[in-house]
């Protein structure tokens, strides 16, 4: 019987241990997530608690973002999706949004040596149309001095919307049906996942977000429908190896049923 008073008890060990080598003993190799969904929350909060401007927070989320892909190249984790903007954050004030743009360039030109070195293969996410035209330059070369890698996939979601994604998947599907490609019974929920930015990859079997708020804030609505969920109090910037460890061991202790019924 699950502990109703305790929601919680037997889905997390009940103390993580705090060192990196004890929790890399703690760690199944043979049973680590394919896939893990990062949201980047936090960096403001990490700014202002420092008297940081909040770009500052922004820009130390970029270091967080490359211990984490490097511990996943390290772990031998397949995919990595990080919500770097959202559809919704354009209605950040406007030297916000211009930093985070340049940000995302600066990034892209500054990381694509090292990201190549440790065989990372870069896909951008989201929806292009609207995105500045040296964003684009820079995710289009991102992605293509990159694609040789085959030890990680890193899809940065820019421009990412879930419930956007799913509207431009409806449409392509209604184009199709339009032109006689497609009749309307043969749709079903894999011609629907095709169709999303994310393909024919696995969905997520987890996903991390730190700064503690329970939500998923319109990213993947279609692809975490059986992702388990690791919320940390811990702000994006201050996300080391250790709390990426966590999430993981943390993970490991979930029993996945995907909704059918436990046997044993
Ligand atoms: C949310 O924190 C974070 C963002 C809107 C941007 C995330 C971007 C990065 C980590 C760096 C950019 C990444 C690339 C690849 C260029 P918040 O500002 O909402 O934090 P708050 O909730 O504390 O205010």
């Amino acid at each position: 019987m699950p502990n109703v008073a305790n929601p919680l008890e037997g889905k997390v060990p009940v103390k993580l241990p705090g060192d990196e080598k004890e929790l890399l003993a703690l760690l199944d190799p043979r049973t680590l997530p394919r896939h893990v969904a990062l949201i980047m929350d936090g960096n403001g909060r990490w700014a202002v608690q420092k008297g940081l401007p909040r770009t500052a927070g922004h820009r130390a989320g970029i270091e967080s973002l490359r211990r984490t892909v490097t511990l996943g190249v390290e772990l031998g984790i397949a995919i990595l999706s990080a919500y770097a903007f959202s559809t919704e954050n354009w209605r950040r004030p406007p030297e916000e949004v211009d930093f985070l743009m340049n940000l995302f360039v600066e990034y892209a030109f500054r990381e694509i040596e090292k990201l190549r070195s440790q065989g990372v293969r870069v896909k951008v996410i989201g929806c292009r149309a609207e995105l500045p035209p040296t964003v684009l330059a820079a995710a289009e070369r991102l992605e293509r001095e990159t694609a040789s890698g085959t030890k990680l996939l890193l899809n940065l979601a820019v421009n990412y919307g879930a419930r956007r994604e799913i509207t431009e998947a409806v449409r392509a599907i209604a184009r199709k049906v339009q032109a006689g490609e497609l009749s309307p019974e043969a749709i079903d929920e894999n011609t629907i996942a095709r169709h999303l930015y994310t393909g024919d990859l696995p969905d997520p079997d987890l996903l991390i977000r730190p700064a503690g708020e329970l939500r998923v804030s319109n990213f993947f609505l279609w692809q975490l429908a059986y992702t388990e969920l690791y919320v940390t109090p811990v702000l994006w910037p201050d996300f080391d190896r250790v709390d990426f460890l966590q999430a993981l061991v943390a993970y490991q202790h979930r029993e996945r049923r995907f909704g059918g019924l436990k046997f044993d």
